[in-house]
This record gives C-alpha cells, sequence and structure tokens, in this order.
C-alpha cells in the first residue's frame, strides 16, 4: 500500500516521532529497547528491526487532512507524531486487556517482557504523545488553534476508555445492541481517526466549521475501519494481519459478525452458552457463523459507513492532490486484508 502520498509522509513522521521518543536522555536502556519494540524499530535484542509493522495510517491521514483544507502539512508533524504514538500506547495496553499474544507477526510487549512492563510503557508513550502534541508551539500554529487541538485530544483520549470499558464489559453480556455495539467502537477506535482528520482540518485552515466535517468524515471512516477490523479478526489470514484469528472469539467478543449470528444461528447460542472455548469450539463458532453468512452481513454494514465517509468528505470540498489521495486511502482500506 506504500504509495506516493506515504513515501511523501512516512520518512518525516518517523523522523518526528523518533525526536520525540529519543529526547528523554535519562531513559534505561532496557527501556529504550521496550519502547523502540513497540513502535517496530527494533527487535527484543535492540537490534534495527527493517520490516515495517504499524501502518500509520492515522499521522497520514492527519496530514492528507492538513493539505486538503488548504494548509502545509510541515507545521503538523508533532500532532501526526501524536496521534501515532497515542494509537500505539493504546495497543500495548489494549493487548494485555485482550490477552492478545500476537502483533505485528511478534510476541505482544507484554508477551516478551510481562504485564507490569507494558503498563509502563504504555504510560510512557502516552506521555510521549502529548510532549510531540505540545511541540505544535514550536511551529507557526496559533494559539487559539492550539487550544481547540488540545481539547479534541484530551476528549477522544477519554472517548478511547469509555469504548475500551464498554468492549471488555461486552465480553461478559450475552447480548449486546447494535447501537451499544456502535458506541463502543465509535469510542475505542472511530473517536481516534475522526481527530486525526479533524485536528488536520483545523491546522490546515484555521477554521472549526470545516473542520467538523472533516471529523465526520473520520468518525464514519473509523466506525467502518473497525467493522472491517472485526472481519480480519475472525477471516483474515494472521500471516498477514500479524495478529491471532482466533483470540476475538476466544474472548467472547461482541463483534458486529458475533452480533448478527448471536440473532440468527441458535447453535452459536448454544455454542456461547458453554462455560470455557477451546480451539474446537472456535472453530465450531466461525461454523456457524459462516452457516448464516454472517461476512456478508457485516461487510455489507461496513460498505454503508464507507459511503457516509465518502459523502462526508466531498461535502468538505478537499482541495488539491491530497483530495484523490485520501480516496485511494479510502478505498485501500476497504479492499485491506492487513
Ligand atoms: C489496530 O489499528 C487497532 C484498531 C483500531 C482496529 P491498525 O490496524 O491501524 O494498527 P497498526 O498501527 O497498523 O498496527
Ligand atoms: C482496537 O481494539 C482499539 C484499540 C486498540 C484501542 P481491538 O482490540 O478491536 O483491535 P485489535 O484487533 O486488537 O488490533
Ligand atoms: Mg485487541
Ligand atoms: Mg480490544
Amino acid at each position: 500500500m506504500l504509495t506516493s502520498f506515504f513515501e511523501r509522509y512516512l520518512p518525516d513522521i518517523d523522523r518526528y516521532m523518533r525526536t520525540v521518543v529519543n529526547s528523554q536522555q535519562s531513559q534505561p536502556s532496557d527501556m529504550g529497547i521496550m519502547l523502540q519494540y513497540a513502535l517496530g524499530w527494533v527487535d527484543q535484542n535492540g537490534d534495527p528491526y527493517n520490516i515495517p509493522t504499524g501502518k500509520r495510517i492515522r499521522p497520514v491521514l492527519l496530514l492528507l487532512c492538513v493539505e486538503a483544507a488548504g494548509g502545509n502539512w510541515k507545521a503538523a508533524l508533532p500532532a501526526a507524531a501524536a496521534v501515532e504514538l497515542l494509537h500505539n500506547f493504546s495497543l500495548i495496553h489494549d493487548d494485555i486487556q485482550d490477552d492478545s499474544p500476537l502483533r505485528h507477526n511478534r510476541p505482544t510487549v507484554w508477551k516478551v517482557w510481562g504485564e507490569a512492563n507494558a503498563i509502563n510503557i504504555g504510560d510512557a508513550l502516552f506521555t510521549m504523545a502529548y510532549d510531540s502534541l505540545q511541540r505544535l508551539s514550536e511551529y507557526s500554529v496559533p494559539d487559539q488553534i492550539l487550544i481547540q487541538i488540545w481539547r479534541i485530544f484530551n476528549k477522544t483520549m477519554l472517548e478511547l476508555t469509555r469504548g475500551q470499558h464498554l468492549d471488555m464489559r461486552f465480553e461478559h453480556q450475552p447480548t449486546v445492541k447494535t447501537d451499544e455495539y456502535i458506541s463502543m467502537i465509535t469510542g475505542k477506535s472511530a473517536a481516534l481517526l475522526s481527530a486525526c482528520a479533524e485536528m488536520g482540518a483545523l491546522i490546515g485552515s484555521g477554521d472549526a466549521q470545516l473542520a467538523h466535517l472533516y471529523a465526520d468524515f473520520g468518525l464514519n471512516l473509523g466506525i467502518a475501519f473497525q467493522i472491517h477490523d472485526d472481519i480480519l479478526g475472525i477471516w483474515g489470514n494472521p500471516s498477514v494481519t500479524g495478529k491471532s484469528a482466533a483470540t476475538d472469539i476466544l474472548s467472547r467478543k461482541k463483534s458486529l459478525p458475533v452480533l448478527y449470528g448471536l440473532d440468527n444461528s441458535a447453535e452459536l447460542v448454544g455454542i456461547y452458552q458453554r462455560p470455557t472455548f477451546t480451539q474446537q469450539d472456535v472453530d465450531e463458532a466461525i461454523k456457524a457463523l459462516n452457516d448464516v453468512n454472517a461476512q456478508d452481513f457485516t461487510r455489507h454494514s461496513e460498505e454503508g459507513y464507507y459511503n457516509t465517509a465518502l459523502a462526508s468528505i466531498e461535502a468538505a470540498n478537499p482541495q488539491g492532490e491530497a483530495s484523490e489521495w485520501i480516496m485511494q486511502l479510502v478505498n485501500s482500506l476497504f479492499e485491506r486484508n492487513y
């Protein structure tokens, strides 16, 4: 997926993230390895790791929206690095919360160094995200825009914790309504994509009303993105997604295909009444989902949110070549298998 706009932004995003992460000089070297491992820069021993890990779609989306709203993307690099650092913080804690052993085809931070260290590394990345955002003041972003950006960032972080809370609570609920599910994924993942688009447009244009249209675009894109992740979480190829395929079912995640299955398959309801799951239960659950075409239903629902996202971005009248790149990004996310 490394198309022209990724090539344009990625080296600077990476450089800026490294500047922020490396600026804490007093960091013990083993802590530095944990941080850099989480960000995909080194292996467990601290040796360079040259296989790309995270897709970096959030900072790329943010910079695209800066340009599409008429601004200079370089002035937004601290915000781009901030959203990616915040995202990686959330992945480290999420993998503990979800008991996930694998991410980016490698053991998760908690699997390598234990939960206590993983919580601590997540906390460090969280703080570095705010440090990066603070650095926007060194660029020519006016103070009144900085205050709005700060508010969006805080609100997003609280949304993220709300979504994670519901996601974990739903594991123990026998049923969840579709609107409760949408509210949960809005918090745990769409809020950050929405913030990327909104902050980008705000930095690019200084126009809060225009930024709201971008926020709407990011929100619908984020909902569709998470629904797609739900599909990959069951039917994805682990060697391509880099994540284990059985985890969502083993932990009884109320993902959209499962909600549909629980509404339409008596067999799946029976399986979900069993006290514990083995791999055989997981295989039976997937068969029950296949029998009621849960994947088609989920894909159809995802498509609806993508179409709403496309309508929102058109309403924002994006400018220049970035407007075409945004369409390319949206289409590639809709087709992705990773
Ligand atoms: C994973 O996000 C978490 C979700 C919100 C689904 P990504 O799929 O963007 O993760 P990386 O950064 O590319 O690994
Ligand atoms: C996505 O959570 C949102 C966050 C990481 C906060 P998931 O648990 O659905 O995502 P994956 O599948 O582990 O990446
Ligand atoms: Mg997870
Ligand atoms: Mg999770």
